[in-house]
């Protein structure tokens, strides 16, 4: 049994299908996109190993199917990969009806569609997402990014891929942590949105820790749904869509301390809605709700927090890219499902907060 999501979008719609098999039976739109083309398959090396023979429900269509690797991980974005990529496609005759098919997790997939954005300016592509991580959340909403040195996605397009193909049954093969990972984005989305995501994460939890495919299948899809509502009100994330960013203001700022090394990117969202969390608990969240999210987090399970130093991380706050001229906007719900965007929060009490979240990442 598939899902079948539609996400509209200024340049058109975007189908997205869920669950387990949804490989085997690919939309029309998917179809239409690949039917009869020279289709570029971007994925690592990793990924395909496990996972490429998957793929052969949509190579059938292609009439030329190249595959081109990239690194893994945070190395794969980098513009540098992305000049390489497009000069291989023009080396093997791409053109503007060719397409891309990005295999692989949120890294790739943001690689693979900026390369799509940029490629003739701009052609084609369906995002095959294999991590829980781009399934609920990198691959639905047309953000492509690549990292300067300076700066993680400062470069990129709004580009939506023709599909998404989230097969819930790629995810067996995860490690337990980046299944953890991916479950931080679920908690978001359901704490600022859908309360309900909550407490369905919550009764699936063996079974979504162990990557079973029919269990996550419905968490996918309602986390894919929510994150449509969002996308659609506000495709350019001039406002609504900044709720995306529960968790993430603390979150980007710790996986930078940290070097994208000592945390993954879920993992830094977790704590950074721990954070998040306390000041709501001022704004008029309740404890007992406050509690409920903090308790699934413990229960989904973080690692370790290291030592940081308060001014460095205010200072990586300060920076991230979310801050606009008007200022530092922090997310957090009001009530479960009801999520806020607060640009006026006074620097003097988020040092305060963080010396205490410093202290204890988890007290309320
Ligand atoms: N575009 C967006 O809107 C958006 C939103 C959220 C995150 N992101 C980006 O997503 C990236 C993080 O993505 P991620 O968490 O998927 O990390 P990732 O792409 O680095 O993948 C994590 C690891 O999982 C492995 N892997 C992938 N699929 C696998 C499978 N099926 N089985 C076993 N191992 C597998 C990969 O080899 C990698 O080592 C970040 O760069 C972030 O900026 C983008
Ligand atoms: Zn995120």
């Amino acid at each position: 049994m598939t899902a079948r999501l539609e996400l509209r979008h200024p340049a058109g719609r975007t189908t997205i299908r869920v669950g387990a098999g949804a490989l085997d039976e690919p939309a029309p739109e998917v179809a239409a996109a690949i039917g009869g083309k020279l289709v570029f398959l971007v994925t690592s090396p990793a990924v395909a190993g496990l996972h490429a023979g998957r793929l052969a429900a949509l190579e059938a269509r292609a009439r030329e199917w190249r595959r081109l690797d990239v690194p893994d991980g945070e190395e794969a974005k980098r513009l540098e990969v992305a000049q390489e990529l497009w000069r291989e496609m023009l080396e093997a005759g791409g053109k503007r009806d060719s397409s891309v098919v990005a295999f692989g997790g949120g890294t790739v997939g943001d690689l693979a569609g900026f390369v799509a954005a940029g490629f003739l300016r701009g052609i084609d592509y369906v995002q095959v997402p294999t991590t829980l991580l781009a399934q609920v959340d990198a691959s639905v909403g047309g953000k492509t990014a690549v990292n300067l040195p300076e700066a993680k996605n400062s470069v990129g397009f709004f580009h939506h891929p023709a599909g998404v193909i989230c097969d819930t049954s790629l995810l067996a093969t995860l490690e337990p942590a980046e299944l953890r990972s991916g479950l931080f984005e679920v908690v978001k989305i359901g704490a600022i949105q859908q309360p309900a995501l909550l407490d369905a994460v919550a009764e699936s939890l063996p079974r979504l820790l162990e990557g079973d495919a029919g269990a996550l299948a419905p968490i996918v899809a309602a986390a894919v749904a929510a994150k449509i509502e969002v996308v659609e009100a506000d495709p350019s994330e001039s406002d609504r869509r900044r709720l995306l960013n529960f968790g993430h203001t603390l979150g980007h700022a710790l996986e930078s301390v940290f070097g994208y090394r000592g945390l993954r990117h879920g993992e830094a969202v977790g704590y950074g809605m721990l954070f998040a969390l306390r000041l709501a608990e001022r704004r008029g969240l309740d404890a007992a709700a406050a509690r409920r999210v903090r308790e699934l987090i413990r229960r989904i399970g973080l690692p370790p927090l290291g030592d940081f130093a308060i001014d460095e991380l205010l200072e990586r706050t300060a920076r991230d890219k979310k801050a606009r001229e008007t200022g530092l906007a922090w997310v957090y719900p009001r009530a479960l499902g009801d999520g806020r965007i607060d640009a006026a929060i006074d620097p003097a009490e988020i040092r305060a907060t963080l010396a205490e979240f410093a202290a204890d990442p988890w007290a309320g």
